[in-house]
């Protein structure tokens, strides 16, 4: 085991336990969003999201054939999450606006009073708990109004989600320091436009693309919108939450994949917002450009930016949002071997085959493989390309299935992903400034609908009520909040065996 610089040593029984803390002024968080908690998909005025349609219309899209018509029943239920949220001893909860509860129609011609309300009731709950609001314009409930107009490839989504971003900003963000604007762009994109994720289009090679550049100057443009229109009053920060596995390459033979690789699944967000050049990735830029010419098409697939909107992405953050959960092992593909459309989005397109090791433990989402050193990695592989930014991680979890509360797995994990945390801070002095764990509660999550649970409370989605229970990893990381240190050992554990 690595040792870590110790900053206290209990003796309990034979056992030595370390302590070691985390720096002055780190924010321990947990994260939900609108359309997994909510319900109320049809409460008032709100609009129909794409969600909304799809689980309507497609009920196979989904494991379990559910949807989140009702869900947590948040929209009802709200002071019981903040109830759990401040037992907790947060210092901050995650959330997200449902756009189409905000403006039903898409557009900021008409401000929903229902939705003005339920989201101010939120952040002056939280605020009135003594925890702060990290309010995500954009997880993933597009009103189905702007699908119908093209939705991400259309350019005109730009201004769209800027005017929305304004709203939002106008309403709240007096009370709302810290925001999100959209978050992990590649599961929009590359999920939504793989038919992975809703809208469920099939058109990889076209519309993931056009969605990557769309949803870049979005976020760029409410990025603008709030430093020249509110900054100066509110003094908040602002970024994008980009999900990002750990790729390693599987032999020596293999770095010039992963390096493409990286590049294609999460640097095509990163580097036009957080790298010095902007623009796409050069290696990446160059690939495609080949790729797109070789396949008989008259310019690159992956679309231009202009010199103005270069200038316009780059530099757009006060922080990294770091979406974590999982990594990968990266090798080229043999000559005809055939790639999954779920081994990941760089499979089809580059011809790397993304693997696992056997030693890494599954979560019950099948793509959830456990490897914490992974979130080191990545930690110091941001730094280094993208110098010494504050990082502030937006989610990171684990998923098991039912709601058994005795949940050891996810202590464990929650445990180890926090300790590769700390030796980022302590050993690479990498910036991190906060956590999030995902998620407060059980919710519906996606395409797996109620069959995998991130909870660290579970919600009993059988009963009207929807009551939540604190699993063993609320108390375990309450603790760890309230010490703003970790004790590390191992929990007993019989399916993990570190000892
Ligand atoms: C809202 O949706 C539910 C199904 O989730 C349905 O039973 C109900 O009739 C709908 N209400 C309205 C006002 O459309």
């Amino acid at each position: 085991m690595c040792l870590l610089v110790v900053v206290g040593v209990l003796a309990v029984a034979n056992e030595r336990v370390d302590s070691q803390s985390f720096p002055p002024g780190f924010q321990f968080g947990a994260a939900t969003s609108a359309y997994q908690i909510e319900g109320g998909w049809n409460a008032s005025d709100k609009g129909e999201s794409i969600w909304d349609r799809m689980v309507h219309s497609r009920p196979d899209f989904i494991d379990d054939r559910s949807n989140a018509d009702v869900a947590c029943d948040s929209y009802n239920l709200w002071e019981e999450d903040l109830r759990l949220v401040q037992e907790m001893g947060l210092d901050f909860y995650r959330f997200s606006i449902s756009w189409p509860r905000l403006l039903p129609h898409g557009f900021s011609n008409k401000i929903s009073e229902d939705g003005r309300r339920y989201y101010n009731a939120v952040i002056d709950g939280l605020r009135a708990r003594g925890v702060a609001p990290v309010v995500t314009l954009y997880h993933w409930d597009l009103p189905q109004r702007l699908q119908d107009l093209g939705g991400w490839t259309n350019p005109l989504i730009v201004e769209w989600f800027a005017d929305y971003a304004r709203v939002a900003f106008t309403l709240f963000a007096d009370r709302v320091s810290t925001w999100i604007t959209i978050n992990e762009p590649g599961s929009v994109c590359d999920g939504g436009y793989r038919g992975l994720l809703a809208p469920g289009v099939r058109d990889r090679e076209i519309g993931a693309l056009l969605c990557t550049k769309h949803v870049l100057l979005a976020h760029a443009r409410a990025y603008r919108v709030y430093q020249e229109e509110f900054k100066a009053k509110y003094l908040g920060e602002l970024s994008i939450a980009n999900q990002e596995s750990w790729y390693e390459p599987k032999t020596d033979q293999d770095m010039e994949i992963t390096l493409l690789a990286r590049e294609y699944s999460f640097g095509r967000y990163s580097h036009p917002i957080y790298s010095a050049a902007g623009g796409w990735p050069p290696a990446l830029e160059r690939y495609m450009a080949d790729n797109s010419k070789k396949e008989g098409y008259p310019r690159s697939r992956l679309p231009a930016f202009t010199q103005d909107e270069i200038q316009l992405v780059k530099g757009s953050f006060d922080f990294y949002g770091l979406n974590h959960y999982t990594s990968r092992v990266v090798r080229a593909a043999a000559p005809g071997e055939s790639l999954s459309r779920r081994a990941g989005v760089a499979a089809e397109e580059l011809g790397a085959a993304l693997e696992t090791r056997p030693h890494w433990k599954t979560a019950a989402s099948s793509w959830l493989k456990v490897n914490p050193e992974g979130l080191r990695n990545l930690l110091k592989l941001i730094k280094q390309q993208y110098g010494d930014v504050k990082i502030l991680i937006t989610e990171n979890g684990y998923s098991d299935t039912g709601h058994q509360l005795d949940d050891h797995d996810r202590i464990n994990y929650y445990k180890d992903y926090l300790e590769q945390v700390l030796l980022a801070v302590t050993e690479d002095a990498v910036r991190v400034v906060g956590y999030t764990a995902w998620s407060l509660l059980d919710n519906f999550e996606w395409t797996s609908g109620y069959t995998s649970r991130f909870g660290l409370y579970s919600v009993d989605f059988t009963s009207p009520m929807r009551p939540r229970a604190a699993r063993a990893s609320a108390r375990y990381y309450t603790s760890v909040v309230r010490a703003r240190a970790l004790r590390v050992t191992r929990v007993a554990d019989t399916h993990n065996a570190t000892a």
